[in-house]
């Protein structure tokens, strides 16, 4: 049966600690310009339903310089644009390539490839999680200031796909998880249970950001959600990260965006372009933690 990284606790913590390492080891490889062509010949289908810069760029830039190569593949000039079942589009694709990625609208369809794949599928974002992002923001912590065992992380905004993943890794790597959410935006009641104490949800975002060590946020409309705009940027007024909310946060707090970021919205240009924020480097770790997710699936 091939693995799979369908959600973030797909790897059990312990694998997903050591791909971290795996991931610092590969940035300094790549870093010295020293090959490391651990997929050599593999190839990676990557299926993008929605709009991305960083997940293709690190996905395609990441398998190329592990020796295999990544194949675009768009709703709009593939069949799946046409309407050919997610379930036949696995069972074709498993017969040529190694791996599957994909961004996609329902977890439900990220789940069907895996069903009926014969290749591991990673999720490159759906509505509900995005689980490749915080391995790359959980690399950016690591590499900073160590483990994130008993740190305190706020996420200020809506409790969306990045949110979720945040919540789950919160539970399994053992940290503080405060969001600070206008009411009709909270995370989904049964996530937050499955959480358990590692997850408390506020609606007063300074007492979500309150002795933070991290704090990140995210768009208040994803992609999906453009309809609901200007109804969703009055709810979030008073939740923007800006100077004065990040007084609240410890002095040393890093500040980290998975992007892309609206300026003057969930953020001030002061915290993204300030000295706390880490956005660059983390947007870079992409590259690199994924590099770890794929040499673990498709070595
Ligand atoms: N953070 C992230 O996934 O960025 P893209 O939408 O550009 O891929
Ligand atoms: N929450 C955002 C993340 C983009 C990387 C979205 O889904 O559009």
């Amino acid at each position: 049966m091939s693995k799979h990284f369908l959600l973030d606790t797909d790897l059990d913590a312990a694998t997903y600690r050591s791909l971290l390492e795996r991931a610092r080891e590969l940035k300094a490889l790549q870093r010295a310009g020293t090959p490391h062509r651990t997929l050599d010949g593999k190839v990676l289908a990557m299926i993008f339903e929605k709009s991305s810069t960083r997940t293709r760029v690190s996905f395609e830039t990441g398998i190329y310089q592990l020796g295999g190569m990544g194949l675009y593949l768009s709703t709009r000039d593939s069949q799946l644009g046409r309407g050919e079942p997610i379930a036949d589009t696995a069972r074709a694709l498993s017969e040529m390539v190694d791996a599957i990625m994909i961004r996609t609208f329902a977890q439900d369809t990220v789940e069907q490839l895996a069903e009926h794949g014969r290749v591991p599928v990673i999720n490159g974002l759906t509505d509900s999680y995005h689980p490749c992002q915080l391995l790359a923001d959980m690399q950016t912590w690591f590499d900073r200031r160590g483990d994130i065992r008993g740190a305190r992380v706020a996420w200020i905004g809506d409790a969306n796909n990045v949110c979720n993943s945040w919540m789950l890794v919160a539970k399994h790597l053992g940290f503080e998880l405060h969001i600070g959410c206008p009411p009709g935006f909270a995370p989904d009641p049964d996530l937050l249970k499955l959480c358990g104490s590692s997850v408390t949800v506020h609606q007063d975002p300074r007492a979500a950001i309150e002795q933070a060590d991290l704090v990140t946020t995210d768009v208040f409309s994803s992609m999906g959600q453009e309809e609901e705009a200007a109804q969703r940027l009055s709810a979030f007024r008073g939740y923007q990260v800006d100077d004065t909310l990040m007084q609240g946060a410890s002095k040393d707090a890093l500040f980290m965006h998975c992007l892309p970021a609206h300026r003057g919205e969930e953020v001030s240009a002061e915290v993204i372009d300030g000295p706390q924020s880490v956005v660059w480097e983390q947007a870079g770790n992409r590259l690199h933690a994924q590099k770890a997710l794929m040499e673990h699936l498709m070595a």
